[in-house]
């Protein structure tokens, strides 16, 4: 059975709509989320636009800002003060990657953790470290993590292994896992013995942006498997798993596209929403 991610993001997203609608009926409000995009990058522009998207369909206020690859990171910075004291702003997310000569770290901590609806800042970072529930979560892990309980997956005592160790995606939802009472292990791309340790997984979570890298034999089964993978072969967008044999192996598994994606999204506006609240209060 697939884990459907796009048929569960839209019934998110009409939930966000209505109550947005509702608050803007009482208040004559509604929330606010800036994008910042830095240079050409084609797949960057391709997300960034359909979160803006995202944001006019669900009656939120939106601003794209595009920033040339040859911007100093001072205007970066500029930008990101002046939307940290803008009331119409409740969330304020730069798109990664940067380019290489900017220092991600240093942009990234000067958006106000109020309004850091990636939840990227060390301030939030700390709070999900610290399992702190009312902190705003990561999207794409949070994303993962809805999708799998709305399908009343168990993640206490269950073996988890992630590939793939970024810090939006592999870090981030290891820790998530750990609150959770999961077994957690992490691997990467150069992991000796892959396979055996993959073949463990009551749950396997694949984050490294290579098409078929995680093939039946890697699988266990009746696992569950969820890839975040998005790769472009032949003009196609394709995940990281070998879809069409490692799915006869596998319990519930997330197609690409329609699984993982819409999921970053709904909880990005879930974010969003809820930053506004906080801020209002
Ligand atoms: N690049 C890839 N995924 C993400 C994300 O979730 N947020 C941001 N800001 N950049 C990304």
């Amino acid at each position: 059975m697939i884990l459907d991610g796009k048929k569960f993001s839209s019934e998110i997203r009409v939930e966000i709509k209505d109550e947005i609608g509702n608050i803007y009926e009482k208040t004559g409000q509604k929330p606010g989320l800036a994008v910042i995009i830095v240079g050409e990058n084609p797949a960057s522009k391709v997300y960034v636009n359909s979160k803006i998207k995202t944001c006019t369909e669900l009656g939120m206020t939106s601003r794209l800002h595009s920033l040339n690859g040859d911007a100093e990171e001072h205007e970066i910075l500029d930008l990101i003060k002046k939307l940290n004291e803008d009331k119409e702003i409740d969330g304020i997310l730069v798109q990664l990657p940067l380019p290489a000569k900017f220092n991600e770290t240093n942009i990234i901590e000067a958006i106000s953790p109020g309004k850091d609806v990636d939840c990227f800042t060390h301030e939030n970072i700390g709070k999900l470290f610290l399992n702190e529930k009312s902190s705003l979560k990561p999207c794409t892990p949070q994303g993962i993590v809805e999708l799998l309980k709305k399908y009343e997956v168990e993640f206490l005592g269950k073996k988890v292994v992630i590939v793939g160790r970024s810090n939006i995606v592999g870090k981030p939802l290891a820790l998530m896992f750990i609150n959770l009472g999961a077994t957690v292990t992490v691997c990467n791309s150069h992991t000796q013995n892959l396979g055996e340790i993959t073949k463990e997984a009551d749950i396997l979570i694949s984050a490294v942006g290579k098409s078929k890298f995680i093939t039946a034999d890697m699988v266990k089964q009746g696992a569950i498997v969820v890839d975040v993978g998005i790769n472009r072969v032949e003009g196609k967008l394709v995940g990281d798993v070998d879809y069409d044999r490692v799915c006869e192996k596998t319990s519930l598994i997330t197609p690409v596209p329609g699984g993982v994606g819409p999921m970053t999204i709904a909880i990005l506006m879930k974010n969003t929403l809820e930053a506004f609240k906080n801020n209002k209060k």
